[in-house]
């Protein structure tokens, strides 16, 4: 197959600046919303439905669904789930459908709904995704879901990881791709220490979460790809090629 083209786009503010219609959008929230709907799908969790707004969680939460609710890293009062990657391996949620919102993740979701198809992406799936767009024809970009518009390295280190994984197949379109190459191979002998500077390490830290933050940067844990049907993810099969995905 011909090299493909790989960006990164470092927040969802810049993604108007990118060309996504027609590739395959890798969304990417390290800690923790990415790493949680990945270990979701590995626990057998039905489907996702990802809302940018509480409100909306709000209603469908009222609706009957299990409803999950981030903001600034705790849960919201009134929603059963957290956005902790262990929340979610409670064998409870097998087989059941959960409405979540958080901070920024969901909202990179709802940001990249016009693309060729929609990918969840964290250092827990990062093999069996690099396989899976190393197999399909489209280009690709990697949006870092950031914190509230702003960079932030946990993101940006996936990045790197993953255009790193794909350099045989991928050439880089522009810099941030190289940038963030750069940096995962400058770091990645110890990325947990590494993490320890940024600002969403030390705010999950002041609210006491600490075991989430080596988990969710652990590679490699689960095959899954959950992946955006409509409004909502499920687990991609096997078979799998990029026009099913996002159909
Ligand atoms: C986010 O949406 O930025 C994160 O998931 C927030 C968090 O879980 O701490």
């Amino acid at each position: 197959m011909a090299k493909r083209k790989i960006d990164v786009c470092l927040t969802p503010d810049l993604l108007h600046l990118y060309e996504f219609k027609d590739r395959i959008v890798v969304v990417v929230d390290i800690l923790r919303a990415t790493s949680c709907m990945t270990t979701a799908f590995a626990h057998g969790v039905k489907e996702i439905i990802p809302v940018a707004e509480l409100e909306e969680c709000r209603k469908l939460k009222e609706q009957g669904f299990i409803a999950a609710a981030e903001r600034n890293g705790s849960k919201v009062e009134g929603f059963e789930l957290d956005n902790s990657p262990f929340s979610y391996m409670n064998p409870k949620l097998k087989g059941k459908s959960i409405a979540v919102t958080t901070t920024n993740g969901t909202l990179a979701i709802s940001k990249s709904k016009e693309s060729v198809a929609v990918v969840i992406g964290s250092f827990l799936n990062i093999s069996a995704l690099a396989n899976f767009l190393k197999s399909q024809p489209q280009n690709v970009l990697i949006l870092c879901a950031g914190w509230k518009g702003k960079f932030n390295l946990e993101d940006s280190l996936f990045a790197g990881a993953l255009t790193e994984a794909l350099k045989d197949d991928f050439d880089s379109e522009c810099d941030s791709p190289l940038a963030a190459q750069y940096l995962y191979n400058y770091v990645k002998t110890d990325i947990v220490n590494f993490l320890q500077k940024s600002s969403h390490v030390k705010r999950l830290k002041r609210l006491g979460i600490e075991k989430d933050i080596e988990f969710c940067l652990t590679s490699d844990q689960y095959e899954v790809i959950p992946f955006l049907k409509g409004d909502k993810l499920i687990k991609m099969e096997s078979n799998f090629t990029y026009n099913q995905v996002g159909a």
